[in-house]
Parts: C-alpha cells; sequence; structure tokens
C-alpha cells in the first residue's frame, strides 16, 4: 500500500549500523574459505539457525565469532561495498558506520588494515559515507585510551567515536578519560546507553562522556525527569526496532515504545544496528515497526527528517537532504 510505498521510497540517514554486523552467513563462508579460517558451523544454514538470542550477550558471542574471519584489507572493504549496496536499495542517502577496531586488533590485524579497508569502499561507494570508530566497553579504559592512540595516524578517516558491546555493568563513566580525550580531538561523540542499561547510563552518558547522541536509549522512558531533558535539548535516540525485539528488549513489534518515544517529542531515528543478524536492513526495521504500531505519513516523515537532522553532515550537506 501507499504508506508502505513512501516508507521505501523516502531518503534516509543510517545513524546506528555496526559494519561487522551487516556480514551475512554467505559472505562469512567466502572469507573463511579464502582466508583458511575454521568455522564452528558446518553451513550458512546451520550458522543462520544459531541466530537466536537471549539478550545482548547471547548475541554478542557469535557477532564477535563471525568477525574471525575478517583478515585482509580487501575483507573489509568487501564487507563494506556490501552493505552500501544494500544501504543504497532502502534509500539510504547516508551512513554513519560503527566499527570495533578492537575485534580486530586482538587477533593481531593491524588497525590500518582495518581503516583503510572500510574508508575505501566508502570512498567508492554509491552514498555518503563516515566512520566512528567505537571502543568495546567491556575492556579496559586503559586499552580503549591504546586503541585511540593507534588510530591517530587514521585521524582523517574518521569523524568521531563510540562505546559498545556489553552495557551492563559497564557503565559510561569507565571511559570518561578516553571521551575527553576524543573530544579536545575533535572528535564527534556518541554511545550506547539505556539498550538493556537503566536510565542512570543515559545520564552519564550526557554528562561525563559529553555525547552528542544516545544509540538506543529506549529505557530513558522509565525516568520522566531525563526523558523531558532529552526532549528540550533534542539529544537524538538512534533507535533500532528490530534489534531491541530479537536481543528480547521487548518481547514484540506491538510492545515497542517508538511511538512512546515520539509522543514525548523525542529526536527519533531508525536504524539496522546488525542486520545480517537481526532480520533485516533499514526498510525491514521501518516497516516492522509501522506494521505493529499505530504510526502515520507524518511519523515517517519526522523519522526520515531526524535522521539527517541528527547526522555529522556538514551543514551544507544536511540543507541539500532536508
Ligand atoms: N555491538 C554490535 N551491536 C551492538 C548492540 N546492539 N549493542 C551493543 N553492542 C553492540
Ligand atoms: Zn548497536
Amino acid at each position: 500500500e501507499q504508506l508502505q510505498n513512501i516508507l521505501q521510497q523516502m531518503p534516509k540517514a543510517e545513524l546506528h549500523i555496526h559494519i561487522e554486523g551487516s556480514l551475512e552467513p554467505e559472505l562469512i563462508f567466502e572469507l573463511a574459505q579464502r582466508n583458511g579460517v575454521a568455522l564452528a558451523y558446518k553451513s550458512v544454514e546451520s550458522l543462520r539457525n544459531a541466530y537466536a538470542f537471549d539478550n545482548l550477550q547471547s548475541f554478542l558471542d557469535i557477532y564477535y565469532a563471525g568477525a574471525s574471519v575478517l583478515l585482509t584489507e580487501q575483507d573489509f572493504y568487501d564487507m563494506t561495498a556490501a552493505y552500501l549496496r544494500r544501504a543504497a536499495l532502502d534509500n539510504v542517502r547516508h551512513a554513519e558506520i560503527f566499527f570495533d577496531p578492537q575485534t580486530h586488533t586482538a587477533r593481531g590485524v593491524p588497525m590500518h588494515t582495518v581503516v583503510d579497508g572500510i574508508w575505501r569502499a566508502c570512498q567508492d561507494g554509491p552514498i555518503s559515507a563516515s566512520l566512528i570508530m567505537c571502543f568495546l566497553r567491556h575492556l579496559s579504559e586503559d586499552e580503549a585510551l591504546a586503541t585511540l592512540e593507534e588510530a591517530l595516524p587514521l585521524r582523517g578517516k574518521i569523524i568521531g567515536v563510540g562505546l559498545d558491546s556489553s552495557e551492563l555493568g559497564h557503565p559510561p563513566e569507565k571511559f570518561a578519560r578516553v571521551f575527553e580525550r576524543c573530544r579536545q580531538l575533535g572528535l564527534h561523540l556518541v554511545a550506547h546507553a539505556g539498550e538493556e542499561g537503566p536510565p542512570a547510563y543515559i545520564e552519564t552518558a550526557l554528562d561525563l562522556l559529553n555525547v552528542e547522541r544516545i544509540d538506543h536509549g529506549v529505557r530513558c522512558l522509565e525516568d520522566p525527569v531525563l526523558t523531558k531533558r532529552l526532549a528540550r535539548e533534542q539529544i537524538a535516540l538512534t533507535v533500532c526496532p528490530l534489534s531491541n525485539v530479537k536481543l528480547r528488549v521487548f518481547d514484540h513489534m506491538g510492545q515497542h515504545n517508538l511511538l512512546d518515544l515520539l509522543d514525548a517529542g523525542l529526536a527519533v531515528t531508525i536504524n539496522s544496528d546488525d542486520p545480517a543478524y537481526f532480520g533485516g536492513y533499514m526498510n525491514a526495521n521501518f516497516l516492522a515497526a509501522f506494521e505493529a504500531l499505530p504510526l502515520g505519513l507524518s511519523h515517517a516523515h519526522r523519522l526520515a527528517r531526524n535522521s539527517f537532522t541528527a547526522s555529522f553532515l556538514e551543514p551544507e550537506a544536511k540543507r541539500d537532504f532536508l
């Protein structure tokens, strides 16, 4: 019907996509074969059948195992090129792409191999794209600081930093020093907060890390004072509907609080998080949310507009999209 066509065809920006989460099982097997890496699954089907998750950690375990097939610059290029082609089909016009360097440098893959492969695919890609380097919050702040040092020669290829991986027990304040250093370097700042973690993590991400956007943030509604602040300051939330259902943040899409977030006046955006693992890219996220919830045309326009407003595009580029 008509709303579906509008959702599919309207221009959008994607602000929450982990590039390692775009690695489809077929490409995992292709790269494993190319690189002589042994996998714990004997077929594409058996790997895909393992994609049933109880929570964030049960997903992360399999997501880091999948990333172990990435060894060469060409591997990172091929993964990123595949994502950009797929995003373009959904009328994503601009993507701000997360990558997890520590997942790769810990296996002996050099930082420049990771960044150059992803970055070169973005240069060659069909849409506008930029890179956000994420620190793994289950590791120490000293390891994050060492990762930042390693990335400094590649500073020109990175627009910002983020914070991801296991949220509970790893509050934002653990990374206050490294985020301050990044702020001084002029990098944009974002962090995952309020996905599985409490609203207090959203507050410390804002006050102690000085982030400009909150990734997920869906648990903010548990704190009315925080909700009013997020609305007043128009802090963007990069919400990922299919991810939230797959990781059991909500039992099913009909329970998702997307409409409540919008009704609270928040700067909500829709994103795919780890599309190869959660059952769909950008448009699948829009369609699933709009099918399950009483959302209409005005919500669609607001969500698409928010995605560009909340992006780190330069003002002139932003204006061209709006
Ligand atoms: N890494 C990849 N996807 C993630 C998510 N949704 N939350 C935390 N870390 C992640
Ligand atoms: Zn994420």
